[in-house]
């Protein structure tokens, strides 16, 4: 009765591996998300917002008071304005901004070049919208994108570049010369860039994080979207934003009215609030640089290779030298005979490529990273 418009999307695989982490009382370092409490101060703050009674409908592109912190956060990082008026919008988290970006601006048989290991939600957005994924890869170890490839593959069907910078899963960042070419393969075009930056607040070892809101050439032709649950640790509160030019946001806008309508109330008020009170971009780097350098260390004499991690909050293992099955098996021989839950990384791949890597997420307690990494260490 019912046909499928996704197909080929089953249930993501960050459920399944949860599930199964569920299933058999492993250490569950599959989904990404915090184990440990977002700042009490911004809890207590959503509860005042509550109480004071703001809690009805917000206006559709968010109140203005955090769009105006957004719009100073982005010109005191990136150097780039955005108006707060006509050019910010509050997303129901990022996922809703990128399903709605893509909704405004593709049409049927429209091509979008994406970067595998792609995140998993661009793929069902494009082709609810009749879009055609362009897959380009990147692999191990260092998950760098092929410019001359992103020249070859663009012709005048080519509507969109979606690039994620830090990105997940392979936890590498875009730098200055990367976002050059990027720069130059675009110009002259009319192709639209979805700059996919949630992780941009966790970078690491003094990378600056290169948002295309950097590159005024870029920026007048992208759309950002960012995640307040990766920036404050409030994942379960799906708050994000997208950043637009005008002629762009205005597409969208429309679409978000139908889609979300408006998003949570009293948390945007929070999050202004508590923005305006704390400078919480720069501590947060540190707080996951010291994670990551802490599990590596605890992880260090393993069999497990660790790849380095410039920025997210994942670290990538690879297993060759333990065992040559496949990475979606042995991850769930991890979890269920070694009880310790990761991502295998084929599965970001369409082609199921599998360089016998798994995507572990480091966004946990010290006490759980140990617990896990004494089990990675009997391996
Ligand atoms: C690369 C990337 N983009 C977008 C998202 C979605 O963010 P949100 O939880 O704000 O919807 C995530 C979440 O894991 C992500 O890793």
């Amino acid at each position: 009765m019912v046909r499928s418009k996704l197909p080929d999307t089953g249930t993501t695989i960050f459920a399944v591996m949860s599930k199964m982490a569920d299933e058999y009382n492993a250490i569950n370092l599959s989904r990404g998300f915090p184990d440990f409490h977002c700042d009490e101060e911004l809890i207590s703050l959503v509860a005042e917002f509550m109480h004071k009674g703001f809690n009805q409908y917000a206006p559709i592109e968010g109140i203005i008071e955090l769009r105006e912190v957004i719009s100073d956060l982005v010109h005191k990082n990136y150097s780039f304005q955005y108006d707060p008026e006509k050019e910010i919008l509050i997303t129901a988290g990022a996922t809703q901004a990128i399903y709605t970006a893509i909704s405004a601006l593709v049409r049927e048989e429209d091509e979008i070049i994406i970067f595998e290991p792609a995140y998993d939600c661009y793929v069902p957005a494009i082709e609810m919208n009749g879009g055609i994924p362009i897959f380009i890869s990147m692999k191990k170890p260092d998950y760098k994108i092929d410019w001359d490839e992103v020249q070859k593959m663009v012709n005048p069907k080519t509507k969109l570049i979606i690039v994620n910078t830090p990105h997940n899963p392979s936890g590498s960042i875009l730098n200055a010369q990367d976002m050059e070419k990027l720069k130059k393969i675009v110009s002259g075009t009319n192709i639209l860039i979805l700059s996919d930056e949630v992780y941009e607040n966790i970078i690491f070892d003094g990378y600056e994080h290169q948002s295309v809101a950097r590159f005024p050439q870029l920026a007048e032709r992208s759309v950002i979207v960012s995640s307040f649950g990766k920036s404050l640790h409030v994942t379960g509160w799906r708050m994000g934003y997208c950043l637009a030019p005008q002629e762009i946001m205005k597409e969208i806008r429309k679409v978000h009215q139908y889609l979300a309508y408006t998003v949570n109330t009293p948390m945007q008020y929070a999050i202004a609030e508590y923005i305006k009170r704390k400078n919480y971009d720069l501590s947060l780097r540190q707080f996951y640089q010291e994670k990551r350098d802490y599990f590596s260390r605890l992880i260090n004499f393993s069999r497990f290779k660790i790849i380095p991690s410039a920025g997210t909050y994942f670290q990538l293992l690879d297993y060759s030298s333990i065992t040559d099955e496949k990475d979606t098996v042995f991850a769930e021989i991890l979890t269920k005979e070694h009880g310790v839950a990761s991502v295998p990384m084929s599965v970001f791949y369409k082609d199921k490529y599998d360089a016998k890597v798994l995507r572990f997420c480091f966004a946990k307690k010290k006490e759980t990273l140990e617990r896990a990494a004494e089990r990675l260490m009997k391996i």
